[in-house]
């Protein structure tokens, strides 16, 4: 038996989190499987419960489960609160360093059915296949912050930490991942400007010594975000810091037509944390209205990373790719002859693909 720690989290968090244990449930009973789903509150839900956004028996429970989905944390609710009660600053990022989840995993693939979702072109995009691979606990995100007094207003300072072994960890794990892909790696850096990313690509480049059957490329960047919607076929793995990783892979999830599809894990630790890339969205919360394909697809790669069944994983992801073919959208991704559906109803259709496979 597996112990599943679930963490709903806020916003859209509550709907989109019970559709991918529907899934997991789904998964269970096609493949014979044992889950255990326990759930905890976390982010501005916890803050409203007991004061503080990552309470202790919520770490607790993470510690020792298996594996933990996530739905999304944070909102206009709590951004009031001192950074020590913030849910992003006092919940996920401290979740994320200690469970040394220290690699995230945003794999950005298209969906054939989507290929005319995406505001970019379809010829651009087609055939798009990447995986990122974003340093999770150091950088800018965990460098030390203050504030000062100076004559005639403030200074604020965040510190960009990396050291060495840090770079190395992520870096063979990218290699390893484009080892078992296409064998191209893209390491991204602002080597230009910043004395991190001089670091970052010594460290790299030694490392490719250990991994010479993969094709290395450096990039800039502002290059890279330019190249993402320019020929984002170029790329195979993508290796880069936490902040740059943030960004890029927001922008990446257009490519996928909506940054409702794109799912992460993130690992390193004992035990691994599966959520959603996107946020919150507590604009459309509570209306079922959110797409749940990426917390969906987020339990898909818990399958791949946690419990090593590669067969339930291409499952989760062949459902979700026939509900598509079908022409089932949420609103976000909605186009002419598709059937507009709410956020349960797609729970239900990709259940309902993956049993009758
Ligand atoms: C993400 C999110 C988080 C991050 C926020 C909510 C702190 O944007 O997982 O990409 O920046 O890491
Ligand atoms: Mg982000």
């Amino acid at each position: 038996m597996f112990r599943i720690a679930v963490l709903p989290g806020d916003g859209i968090g509550p709907e989109i989190v019970p559709e991918a244990v529907k899934v997991l449930s789904a998964c269970a009973e096609k493949f014979a499987l044992s889950f255990k789903f326990e759930e905890a509150p976390v982010g501005g839900a916890a803050v409203d419960l007991t004061g503080h956004p990552l309470p202790g028996e919520t770490l607790e429970l993470c510690r020792k489960s298996d594996a933990i989905i996530l739905g999304a944390i944070g909102g206009p609710k709590w951004d009031h609160l001192p950074v020590e009660r913030r849910p992003e600053a006092a919940a996920l990022l401290p979740l994320r360093k200690k469970l040394g989840l220290f690699a995230n995993l945003r794999p950005v693939a298209l969906y054939d059915a989507l290929v005319d979702a995406s505001p970019l072109k379809r010829e651009v995009i087609a055939e798009t296949d990447i995986l990122v691979v974003r340093e999770l606990t150091g950088g800018l995100y965990f460098g030390e912050k203050r504030r000062e007094r100076i004559p005639g207003g403030e200074r604020a300072v965040d510190t960009l930490i990396y050291t060495t072994s840090e770079i190395e960890r992520i870096g063979r794990l990218a290699f390893e991942a484009a080892r078992s892909r296409r064998k191209v790696l893209h390491s991204i850096d602002k080597a230009n400007v910043l004395e991190s990313s001089r670091l970052w690509r010594e460290v790299i480049n030694r490392l490719h010594e250990e991994y010479a059957d993969i094709e290395l490329h450096h990039m800039y960047v502002d290059n890279a975000a330019m190249q993402l919607v320019n020929w984002p076929k170029q790329f195979d793995v993508i290796v880069t810091e936490n902040m740059f990783g943030d960004i890029l892979t927001d922008q990446a999830s257009v490519l996928t037509g909506s940054i409702g599809m794109l799912a992460s894990a993130s690992i390193g630790g004992a035990v691994a944390l599966y959520e959603p890339a996107h946020g919150s969205a507590p604009d459309i919360a509570a209306r079922d209205e959110a797409n749940p394909l990426a917390t969906i697809l987020s339990a898909g790669l818990m399958m791949r990373y946690s419990f090593n069944h590669e067969e339930a994983a291409g499952a989760i992801e062949e459902a979700v790719e026939r509900v598509l073919e079908k022409g089932y959208r949420t609103s976000e991704l909605m186009q002419p002859g598709c059937r507009k559906i709410g956020t349960a109803r797609m729970g239900d259709a990709v259940v309902e693909e993956l049993l009758n496979q």
